[in-house]
């Protein structure tokens, strides 16, 4: 097909960016953005219809909530550009989500997070490793779920903002742990235009249950990604299709009388361990 000479003027007209990375990112996005609109013989109508979407999605933003983040998640844009940007050889990467906080407070490696609220106690534990199986010295983990009834602080009042999130380093051997709850499935946000998007389009708004990590370590390249427990209702159907299959992860019962011990625990827990891998940087 042969391209509309108002395609090429556009895609041209950024060819003498400065910066030579913007020029192949923009010439590509006019490129790929007017075959769209060529292809599905886009109306007028169509294209006010789409501005004024983003229009309310500008409204709806502020620092607390962003809907054009939650926009690219329920795209699947987040998670292809997690795919193409994922060094080879380390552990998958999945999405951020909007409820990282980055005053999360440093804790002593084993932290219990539980208190006495209410969840399935779970002792989650590994190592940070390099591609070759190595311990990484120095490494920290940052971690952050939702509660038992399935909301984050920022959802919940009646949580402390520091509730089941921590910062840990991780020993020598890379080793780190902690007693936390099991997470539960989440609906993202639906009050805003995404969410009646999602509604027109009869498209579930739920996520499975999930951890969230970021791992990171001098010298590799941090990873943010998230741990699915096996089972979990929407495992296959994650409406932001986060779920990678390396990530998703055996909840074993256990007995163990020592971490029983250690934590006051009754009754069995569950115990989930996992390897996080990073890839040195470059
Ligand atoms: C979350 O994991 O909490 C999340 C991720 C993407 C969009 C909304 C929520
Ligand atoms: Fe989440």
């Amino acid at each position: 097909m042969t391209t509309h000479p108002v395609t090429q003027a556009a895609m041209s007209s950024f060819a003498s960016a400065s910066d030579p990375r913007l020029a192949q990112v923009m010439t590509l996005l006019v490129k790929h953005l007017h075959a769209f609109v060529t292809e599905s013989k886009l109306t007028k109508e169509e294209w006010m219809k789409g501005l004024e979407f983003l229009t309310q999605s500008a409204a709806i933003t502020d620092s607390e909530r962003n809907e054009f983040s939650l926009l690219s998640d329920i795209l699947g844009i987040s998670s292809i550009v997690d795919v193409v940007s994922q060094p080879v050889g380390g552990t998958s990467s999945s999405v951020l989500g909007p409820f990282h906080s980055h005053d999360s407070r440093l804790q002593p490696n084993g932290i219990d997070l539980t208190g006495d609220q209410a969840g399935d106690r779970t002792w989650l534990h590994g190592c940070v490793l390099d591609q070759q199986g190595q311990a990484i010295e120095n490494a920290e983990i940052d971690f952050w779920q939702n509660a038992d009834n399935g909301l984050y602080p920022a959802q919940d009042s009646a949580q402390d903002p520091h509730n089941l999130r921590c910062k840990i380093k991780c020993e020598a051997d890379g080793s780190f742990n902690l007693l936390t709850i099991r997470p539960h499935p989440y609906t993202v946000p639906t009050d805003g235009p995404v969410g009646a998007l999602l509604a027109a389009s009869q498209r579930s708004i739920w996520r499975p249950a999930h951890y969230h990590l970021i791992v990171s370590a001098p010298g590799y390249i941090g990873l943010v990604t998230e741990l699915f427990p096996q089972n979990s209702e929407y495992i296959d159907n994650d409406t932001v299709f986060g779920v990678r299959e390396g990530l998703i992860v055996p909840f074993v019962k256990s007995s163990n009388t020592e971490i029983a011990q250690r934590y006051g625990l009754d009754h069995p827990f569950y115990e989930v361990r996992f390897d996080f891998k990073l890839v040195k940087q470059a």
